[in-house]
Parts: C-alpha cells; structure tokens; sequence
C-alpha cells in the first residue's frame, strides 16, 4: 500500500540497527515504489558528515546488510537525494533546534504533508529526554501527524518502565507511540492469527481440552558478539522473555479478537498477561532454569565461553540462556503448560510454536515400540516458514504398524519482507496492531520483575552449558508430564 508523504527523522542514524535494519528497510520500500515523493530521510547522530559523505557511508553498509549487495543505479540514487544528515547531541536542546531549522528547510523543498515521523534507535538512555527535547524545540509540534517509533528495551524494569513512558506521554499520545518489537514483524508470528482463525479445524480444538502442551523455542548460535556492555545488563531475560517470547506465548494463547482490528487485537494479547501466573522466587525455582554458556564447539568451530567474551565482567551471572514452564490461569488454558526456551550459543538458530495434542483416550493402534505418537503443530518462525502437521498413519504393507508423517508447508523465511520493512511500513500508514502497548509492556514487566529479583539473589542456580548444546539438563528436566523431552526443532 502507498505510503503518506512525511519526514523520517532518524535519531542514531550512524548505528548498527540503523545501517543494518533501517535504511536496506527503507530501501526496500523505496526500490518497490511505495514511498511517494514526499518522503525524505533526515539522519542525525554525534559524528559529523555531510550530506553526501552519510549517503555514501549508507551505501556502503548496503552492500553488507542487503543480500547480494545493490548497485549504485538510479534506485539508489533517487533513494540516497531522500537521505539527508545533520550532526547533534541529543542532550542538547539547541541541536534540536538546529534539526528543526533543516527539517523546515526540507519541508520547503517538497510537499511532506506536515507530517513527522520520528525513530529512536540511539542508546536507550537519551529516549525518555529525547521526547522531551522533541517537544520543547518544537520539533513535535506540527501540522500534519507524528508518530515516535522506539527500540527496545524498554526500560529495565517495571519501574524505569513505567518512568520512561511518562516521559514519552508528556510528549506524544499513546496512539502515537510505536514500541517496536521486532518478532511482530515476521512473516509466521503475523500467521499464527490466520492460522488459528481462518481454518475452522484447529480454533474447536485449541484449549486444554484438546492441547496438552506448547513448547515455544528460539535458538541461537551466535554469542554475546560485541554487545556485552547491553547485554550484561539485560541477560536473555530481558533481551528475549520480557519482549519476544511473551509476544509468541501471546499471539498463541490470545482468544479471537471480536474484530480484526488494532485495539480489539492488542485487548486479546493483553488479556493474556493477565492471567499469565506471576512467580514468587519459591515458584521461580521451580519453574525456570538459567543457564550461561561455556567453551565449546558451534558447526565444527570452537568458541569461547561468555566469561572470556569482550566486555564480560569476570565472574559474571549474567544469563544466556532460559527455559520456563509458564501458565495461563484461565479457562481455555488452565493446566496446560507453555514451556519457552531461548538462549545463545545452542546448536541451531530456530524459533519454532510446537503444539502437541492431547493423547487418544484409548490407544487401539501403536507404532513399531508399542508406542503412539501425538499430534503436532508445528509452527516454523524461523530460518524457514511455514508449518507442518504430525499425524499418525499405517505404514504401507504393514497390517497395523503406526508410523509419524509430517504434512508440510514451507518456505526459506528469506522470500519474505524483512520484519523491519513491515514493521516501518506500519508505522508509517498509522496501523499499531504489530507494535506493543504501553499496557502490555507493563504487564510483562511485571511478570518478569520477579524472575529478575530471583536470579539477583542468586538462589536460583546459574547452570552452565557448552557452547552447541541445548541449553543444561535442568532444562530438560523441565519438561515434565509427556513427551517429558523437547521436541526436536528443525
Ligand atoms: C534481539 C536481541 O532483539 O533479537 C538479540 O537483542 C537477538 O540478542 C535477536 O539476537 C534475535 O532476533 P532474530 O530475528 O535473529 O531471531
């Protein structure tokens, strides 16, 4: 869909999410036509460049973030006369003044509509003081709409959280604040909603009647790479639960929204965290394992572990790894468990929904140990998308023998728009359905606060992994009841 005309104007412009993620974005949406000519890119970040010389550094950084590089064509060059760059401080409430003067200019130039887009993807620390300096240079008052998209973490806790958006409020409605997630954008966490409901098969069975477990994993075998002063501080408890794995407990566990539209959908998700159980560090015990990964051995290479990593405090607790057995206390789930795992330096990278239905009541055919297996969904998030079904049938030539088929539907996930391309695009017609609420940020703070004050007091065990395992035995310990495993993830 055609985009309105306005002002991008990108705080961090010269940081890695901005040269990885947002500009092969706008790119994208540029090289496909859907920006229309009002639309202009206005960078802005410490270092000092002029306009041509930030075009040329964000061709550069294209050649290594968009896949097969792109070539300096007439795409490229009417995408780079939208770039422009203006260095500032952000604690400096007379650069954003300065910023103003050359937004107007721009303005001046071609017809934008009034309209301002505003990107956060500076360190977190600026965004609470950023919105308020967009609000006393002016910058935030104009006459067409704005909108403020901001980066994760949001916050550390319930608190800062809580504080950071007050700052945010003073500035910006709540309906012009887009908190990015980027799990929201790909391609299978938006189907799981038409998977669900538009296929009359699967809505009659999911509840505790029918499920007997979810199991929601997301791998990976990076490390911490160079991002130890954030990630330190985070853990994987912040970095991957508090946002991205709730999103998919969510998106999995939502009920139908009485329409497809934003408010009733997000109304769905929050209900979720409502009556997801909060708990106490005796219950976090019980229900979640930590772990941090060591020395070993990734695709034949062998790694270091987190301790030795650049930037890692010596001795450090910080977790990279994390597996829970989560409830939903309501009456479509109660008793079924979602368990949900993440951690870096694990075998593959893979985020995958399994959900295994419930047994037959009475087992009148088995497979060759006497067994039979159940029925699963398999949700595939990530490298590839799509979804398979398990299902049970004879084995050709067998009288009775039982054996598992998967019937599947799959795609390399690389045919599909980035989540960032999406997610921008959203933003940019006005439609927040992907983006998070302020009151389910809240919610899963308030959630994961008191997972966070256990790990910190150090009663719950910190496991250690190799490097290329699946995290450590406690977490497969976890997983109780049947199968009693994790189901293998592809
Ligand atoms: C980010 C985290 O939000 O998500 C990273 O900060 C993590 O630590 C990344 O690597 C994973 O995203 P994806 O899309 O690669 O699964």
């Amino acid at each position: 869909r055609q985009l309105p005309p306005h002002v991008f104007v990108l705080f961090g412009a010269t940081g890695d999410l901005a040269h990885r993620k947002l500009f092969p974005a706008m790119y994208q949406l540029h090289r496909k036509g859907l920006v229309p000519d009002g639309f202009s890119v206005v960078g802005t970040a410490r270092t000092k460049y002029t306009n041509e010389g930030f075009r040329d550094e964000v061709f550069q950084s294209m050649q290594s973030f968009v896949k097969g590089g792109i070539p300096n064509d007439d795409v490229w060059r009417s995408f780079a006369e939208r770039i422009h760059y203006v260095p500032g401080n952000v604690d400096k409430v007379e650069d954003f003044r300065n910023l103003h003067d050359y937004i107007s200019q721009v303005e001046e130039e071609r017809d934008h509509g009034g309209n301002r887009m505003f990107y956060l993807a500076m360190a977190p620390r600026f965004f609470g003081e950023t919105a308020l300096f967009l609000k006393e240079s002016g910058l935030a008052d104009t006459k067409g709409w704005r909108r403020l998209i901001i980066e994760k973490p949001f916050g550390h806790n319930h608190e800062s959280a809580a504080a950071l958006n007050e700052q945010l409020r003073s500035a910006f409605e709540e309906e012009e604040i887009y908190r990015i997630d980027h799990y929201l954008g790909k391609e299978m966490v938006q189907n799981i909603e038409v998977i669900r409901f538009a296929n009359s098969m699967f809505e009659p069975l999911w509840d505790n009647r029918s499920i007997a477990s979810v199991q929601i994993t997301s791998s990976e075998t990076v490390g911490v790479e160079d991002r130890a002063s954030y990630y330190e501080k985070a853990g994987v408890l912040r970095d991957m639960i508090q946002n991205h794995m709730l999103q998919m407990v969510m998106m999995t566990a939502m009920e139908p929204p009485s329409r497809l539209r934003t408010e009733a959908i997000r109304d769905e998700k929050v209900k979720v965290l409502r009556s997801l159980r909060r708990y106490d560090i005796e219950e976090v015990k019980k229900n979640v394992v930590r772990g941090q990964y060591r020395a070993g051995e990734i695709n034949g290479q062998a790694v270091p572990g987190y301790l030795e990593e650049k930037g890692v405090a010596p001795g450090s607790k910080t977790e990279t790894f994390m597996a829970a057995r989560l409830f939903i206390d309501n009456f479509r789930w109660a008793g079924v468990p979602f368990y949900i795992r993440t951690g870096k330096r694990m075998p593959v990278k893979s985020t995958e929904i399994v959900v295994q239905f419930r047994n037959m009541p009475k087992h009148l055919f088995f497979n060759q140990d006497g067994n039979l297996g159940p029925n699963l969904l398999v949700i595939r998030i990530n490298p590839v998308e799509g979804m398979y079904m398990q299902l049970n049938v004879k084995r050709p030539g067998t009288d009775n023998v039982v054996v598992p088929i998967a019937m599947e539907f799959s795609q390399p996930s690389d045919k599909s728009p980035e989540a960032y391309e999406r997610l921008l695009h959203d933003a940019m017609i006005g439609d927040s359905t992907f983006f998070t609420r302020w009151d389910e940020v809240s919610l899963a703070w308030k959630f994961v606060d008191p997972i966070a004050e256990a790990f910190a007091d150090s009663s719950t065990p910190l496991h250690e992994y190799a490097s290329g395992e699946w995290g450590p035995q406690a977490a497969t310990d976890l997983v109780q009841g049947e199968p009693g495993i994790w189901w293998p993830v592809y």
